[in-house]
């Protein structure tokens, strides 16, 4: 059975004909050109698939698309404005954080997400291991990563 639904995708209202069996991972991609959401272990487990909905990290690949009718939802693609990178995707940039395709993208809207939470503050690494404890990455580490996230806490703590 196919459904409408409306949503706010990184900023702009869009409407989308769903089989209510679709997950919102498979929406974005095949619908929404959004490639840069991943799908690596469909299960929920790896967060290749995350996505912000409204500003919550979530698994696109277990999350279907008729939960996200009149939510607003945030992908890579939009955290780029005006052709600057998100304090977040620069942070990742600077600190070489920037690892495969398949775990970044997931690793950057998870990292969003952490420090728009906790703007103004600053975490220690174990609790910014604990926050992106969702997000697996099976072949290097998180050594950077987190390095990334802990320098643009920082730089957000200073803007402050
Ligand atoms: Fe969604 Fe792994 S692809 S959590
Ligand atoms: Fe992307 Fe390990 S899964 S670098």
């Amino acid at each position: 059975m196919k459904v409408a639904i409306e949503i706010t995708l990184n900023g702009s209202p869009r409407s989308f004909e769903v089989d209510v069996r679709q997950s919102l991972l498979e929406v974005l991609r095949e619908q929404a050109g959004m490639l840069s959401i991943k799908q690596g272990c469909a299960v929920g487990e790896c967060g290749a698939c995350t996505v912000l909905v409204d500003e919550e990290p979530i698994d696109s690949c277990i999350y279907l698309a008729v939960w996200a009718h009149g939510r607003v939802v945030r992908t890579v693609e939009g955290e780029c404005r005006e052709g600057r990178l998100s304090p977040v995707q620069q942070s990742f940039v600077d600190e070489g954080a920037v690892q495969c395709g398949i775990c970044t993208p997931g690793f950057i809207m998870a990292a969003t997400s952490l420090t728009e939470k906790h703007r103004g503050e600053s975490l220690d690494r174990s609790a910014i291991r604990r926050g992106l404890a969702g997000n697996l990455c099976r072949c290097t580490g998180y050594s950077t990563v987190v390095t990334a996230v802990e320098k643009c806490m920082d730089d957000t703590a200073d803007d402050d």
